[in-house]
């Protein structure tokens, strides 16, 4: 049940133990706060009673939550929770945007995962900077490799995790495959963070300019099939450049070729090695990656793909 809880209002395991505290208490203080209130008005206990507390109660209620959800850190959960409750009474539906209170993000990542872990405790708080009535969250993890390094970053943080499995080493993941799995967690933004398989165009589709990935160089240099990871660096160290950087862009059905968001440099010196680039880079990434993504969820308006 609370397992049922945690996913139909997205919200990790410590936020349902506040978000159910705030419930509990506050049930009991408006309880207790209807009593007095018919004591004072020195009233029999007969039926008018009984009127009078349902009332009175129902009415205490929602200003009780909110006052008790303000020290246990909930306020924002608990403005959305009433908002659609009187929406439903009064029969008005607000817009998706009031009512779908949370952006599910899903990280796509093969390996070590270090901008992973980085967006993951980032992003909810670059983004809550920028827009005060959604909140972000990365709700899936999707990798096609069972021994990548991302999958203990996020078990760490409680994160599901679902593996690709390929039937055979050249079978391509379907589109369909993708989109079940993103259906299933609500995926309303894809984050590519070093993923090595392409991204079928079914689901370039399904979510036009909401799936970012991440390169490391000056794109269009030194992109392309083929190259990642220490390949790019060793590239740039050959062909003798003075600078390299990393590139986030929009992704489309060619590797590494979608418009380019956002770029940072870095000098690339003589004595230089493709470890020392790389790790010159992956410093860029890791401060830049999680505020451009920020940066594009605070400007979506429409939600789910
Ligand atoms: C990064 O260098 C990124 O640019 C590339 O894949 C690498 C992923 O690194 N697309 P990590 O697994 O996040 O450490």
């Amino acid at each position: 049940m609370f397992k049922r809880l945690q996913q139909k209002w997205k919200v990790s395991k410590g936020r349902l133990i506040l978000v159910l505290l705030t419930f509990a208490l506050g049930g009991s203080l408006c309880g207790y706060t209807g009593r007095k209130l018919l004591d004072f008005l020195e009233m029999d206990k007969g039926a008018i009673w009984l009127i009078l507390y349902i009332l009175f109660i129902t009415i205490l209620w929602p200003v009780v939550v909110i006052l008790v959800s303000i020290p246990l850190g909930q306020f924002r959960f608990f403005k959305k929770y009433l908002v659609r409750v009187f929406s439903r009474i009064s029969g008005h539906i607000p817009p998706k945007e009031t009512l779908l209170s949370t952006i599910n993000i899903a990280i796509f990542a093969s390996g070590a995962g270090s901008n992973t872990k980085k967006i993951i405790e980032e992003l909810p708080g670059l983004f809550a900077k920028k827009n005060k009535t959604l909140t972000v969250q990365v709700t899936a993890l999707i990798t096609d490799n069972p021994s990548a390094g991302v999958l203990d970053i996020a078990q760490e943080h409680n994160i599901p995790a679902e593996i690709i499995k390929l039937k055979n080493k050249d079978q391509d993941y379907q589109g369909e495959g993708y989109l079940s799995l993103l259906r299933k967690h609500s995926i309303d933004f894809i984050v590519l963070a070093g993923y090595l398989k392409k991204i079928p165009v079914a689901v370039i589709k399904a979510y036009p300019k909401k799936i970012v990935n991440i390169h490391p160089s000056l794109l269009p240099a030194y992109g392309g099939g083929g190259m990642y990871g220490m390949r790019v660096h060793e590239a740039v160290l050959a062909a003798g450049e003075t600078q390299s950087g990393i590139s986030i862009h929009e992704v489309d059905e060619i590797y590494d070729h979608g418009q380019i968001i956002f770029r940072a440099a870095c000098p690339v010196y003589l004595t230089d090695t493709a470890s020392s680039l790389a790790d010159k880079i992956r410093e860029l990434e890791h401060a830049h990656y999680a505020e451009v993504i920020a940066e594009i969820l605070s400007s979506i308006k429409e939600r789910r793909a």
